[in-house]
């Protein structure tokens, strides 16, 4: 099975992206043929610091390799290393109608929370698509919020093929137990919402952030609905199932604070993402290293991308020089 998923540089990795959508991304490594990608293209929608995009692709390449994916068995690249997906998304635009667009709830809701909407984000769909299909991927893991563009990628597969000729592959998208892992406000975890938890925060600042998260006033004696619980949500992720279960039940029968919950987590963090910043230094001393891992993977990108884009101008009527 082809697996393919991209991760925008667009500020530090938090645990809404890995609970939602790292961990299977390094999960499914290991019985699939994977493409990994850091969609550095998606992220000038956002980010015009050249230096700070330089950056953070950097920096969610080591957060990967520090996660454990492992380049021997993943194609992991830039974006930015297949510039054919730009010319793809043009393609697509011109079977998609501008309504499918207009009902992405991405840009809606960064339309209602008064933030500015470039092209590039109200267009962000089709170079979503765009990565999906160049590689005729059968499965795309993420996480739920990013599932409509999934359903439209198949959308635009389909107008492609029935304008032209059967090209794309539909694809799939997977979603595993994290749906939407909540911020310290109880909001999605976002790095545009200031409420998230970093994978490799400072120590400190972490411990501070989790011990400030939103939780309702019931009183310590009294019993606690575990599911309406932010801190409960992030245990259950992070802890062992068993675990998980000893603190439900405790939630349920009272004389529990929330504070207690807290720390555990903080612990908890400290033990399984803390424990790595190690790891992480050592990737970050060789950038080198890094460069030659994604240099290659995107290479190896590259050239299943110009096989098929190689067809779909063929499919429609676009004909080129031969290089
Ligand atoms: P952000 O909202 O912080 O900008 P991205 O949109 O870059 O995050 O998300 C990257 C990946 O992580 C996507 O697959 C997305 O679905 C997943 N993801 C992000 N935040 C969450 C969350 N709070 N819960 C579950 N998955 C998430
Ligand atoms: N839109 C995704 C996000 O914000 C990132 C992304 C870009 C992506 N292209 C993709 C995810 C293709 C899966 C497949 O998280």
């Amino acid at each position: 099975m082809r697996v393919l998923s991209g991760i925008q540089p667009s500020g530090a990795l938090h645990l809404g992206n890995y609970f939602g959508a790292m961990k299977q991304h390094i999960e499914l490594q290991e019985e699939n043929e994977c493409f990994y990608f850091i969609a550095n293209y998606h992220s000038l929608t956002t980010i015009q610091d050249p230096e700070r995009l330089r950056e953070l692709t950097r920096d969610v390449a080591f957060d990967y390799l520090t996660m454990g994916l492992d380049p021997e068995k993943v194609i992991f690249f830039r974006h930015s290393d297949v510039p054919e997906v730009t010319e793809l998304a043009w393609i697509l635009s011109t079977v998609t109608g501008k309504g499918l667009l207009e009902r992405a709830h991405s840009f809606k809701d960064k339309t209602a929370k008064g933030l500015g909407v470039n092209m590039g984000l109200f267009c962000y769909p089709l170079l979503m698509a765009a990565d999906i299909l160049i590689y005729r991927s059968d499965v795309v893991p993420v996480g739920k919020d990013q599932v409509q563009h999934i359903e439209m990628t198949q959308d635009m597969a389909g107008y492609f093929n029935q304008t032209y000729r059967e090209v794309f592959v539909r694809p799939e998208p997977r979603l595993n137990e994290a749906f939407v892992v909540p911020g310290v406000d109880g909001q999605k975890m976002s790095k545009s919402y200031g409420n998230a938890i970093d994978l490799f925060g400072d120590p400190k600042a972490t411990k501070k952030r989790i011990m400030s998260i939103k939780t309702d006033s019931t009183p310590v004696e009294d019993p606690k609905d575990p599911a309406q619980c932010n801190v409960f949500a992030l245990l259950k992720l992070i802890a062992e199932p068993e675990e998980a279960r000893e603190w439900e039940r405790r939630y349920r029968v009272g004389g529990l604070g929330y504070g207690q919950a807290k720390k555990r987590l903080a612990e908890l963090y400290e033990e399984k993402f803390g424990s790595k910043r190690e790891l992480r230094a050592q990737w970050a001393a060789r950038p080198d290293d890094v460069e030659d891992i994604l240099r290659s993977g995107g290479r190896r990108a590259r050239a299943v991308a110009q096989e098929v884009m190689a067809e779909a101008r063929a499919a429609c009527g676009l004909v080129t020089a031969k290089h």
